[in-house]
């Protein structure tokens, strides 16, 4: 592509609960220039996930929010176009935190050349990249499945749960996803090899998970909270552990704390009696592990043992309406913009 004015989508207003159309707007400006060390870069491919809701907001949290009238921010897989640093020439394929924008002027000291073997590169954004090593680094670091042992975990059919529910197969554990409807739980069982799957908008699904865990649950990988995580508690085993990586069901709540019962003294009573394990976790704490991931992540591609899907949606200015969709479970797989 040629295009002399580069496109990209601001955050116009700070959204209240659920992010609307309003909240975004598409702005042009000419494409910049890089000086020296910087590099030019066209954006291919775009990734939409979850984190980016937390990011409009100015609560405090662990990363700084996008301030009105900014590019919103993204991770991307975009080409060279220009190179003032001498690790980069026109034509690479790079991964850029670029942002929702078609160019972008990025420090060269910030890129990684990409390298996804025989997959196509927007997996960089997926199961090569920040979401499937988010799955492998909490859940083997964290959740430590062994064989025999159950694993549960939500948004399974997303880039982070698909990925979890696999390699927990992959270590001889026994794979429950959840998922919302039935086209998503028919892909846990067929696309992603789930021993169970199951529907969290189901009216008896806390049974239905019962039922599925008949010798309880040892790991619980927490990327939903809410009425999911409501039912997986009382199941917990003994010395369980629950690595907290999102809690999805709330990013578009607003207030504080739901009203209802203090159930802490409850919750804390059970991680003393149960000897539970919950712990948080942001990806980037395990970045020493990045090159053991990317080679077995590769290996497991090859051999068949994870399968991915990607959602594909083309078209910047789509971005705003499949990111609010997101939210709402609208993707099934990796949610990504075909940029250019
Ligand atoms: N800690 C970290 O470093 C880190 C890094 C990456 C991602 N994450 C977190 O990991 C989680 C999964 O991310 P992802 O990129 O793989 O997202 P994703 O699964 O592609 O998308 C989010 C999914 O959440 C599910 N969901 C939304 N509301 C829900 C509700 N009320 N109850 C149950 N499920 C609900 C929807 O799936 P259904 O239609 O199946 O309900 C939706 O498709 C998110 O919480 C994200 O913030 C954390």
């Amino acid at each position: 592509m040629t295009d002399q004015t580069s496109r990209k989508i601001v955050l116009a207003s700070r959204p209240q609960g659920r992010p609307t159309a309003e909240n975004f707007r598409l702005e042009t400006a000419p494409i910049p220039k890089p000086a020296e060390g910087e590099v030019l870069v066209q954006v291919k491919f775009l990734s939409l996930d979850p984190y980016m809701r937390g990011r409009m907001s100015d609560a405090k949290s662990y990363a700084e929010p996008v301030q009105i009238g900014q590019v919103m921010e993204g991770g991307t897989v975009a080409e060279v176009l220009e190179s003032r640093d001498s690790n980069f020439k026109q034509g690479d394929i790079v991964l850029a935190y670029a942002g929702w924008q078609s160019h972008a002027v990025v420090k060269g000291k910030a890129l990684r050349k990409i390298d996804t073997g025989s997959e196509p590169v927007s997996t960089a954004l997926g199961v090569l990249g920040m979401p499937g090593f988010t799955a492998f680094a909490g859940l083997l670091t964290i959740g430590q499945p062994k064989p025999g042992e159950t694993v549960v975990v939500a948004a399974a059919t997303g880039p982070v749960g698909s990925a979890v529910g696999q390699i927990a197969k992959i270590k001889g554990a026994r794979a429950v996803g959840i998922a919302g409807g039935p086209k998503k739980v028919a892909g846990l069982r067929y696309t992603f090899g789930f021993d169970v799957a199951l529907d969290h908008k189901a009216p008896d699904f806390a049974e239905q998970l019962k039922q599925a865990c008949p010798d309880g649950i040892d790991v619980y990988f927490e990327n939903v909270g809410g009425a999911v995580w409501e039912a997986v508690l009382p199941l917990l085993n003994n010395f369980a552990r629950v690595p907290v990586c999102g809690l999805v069901s709330g990013y578009n709540a607003q207030g504080g704390v739901a009203e209802g019962p203090d159930r802490m003294p409850g919750l804390m009573r059970d991680v003393l009696t149960k000897r539970l394990t919950i712990r948080g976790f942001i990806q980037t704490d395990f970045k020493d592990q990045m090159p053991q991931f990317a080679k077995e992540m590769k290996a497991w591609l090859e051999d068949g043992s994870v399968k991915y899907v990607e959602d594909v949606v083309d078209g910047l200015e789509n971005a705003p309406e499949a990111f609010i969709g997101l939210l709402d479970g609208k993707n099934f797989g990796k949610l990504v913009i075909k940029v250019s």
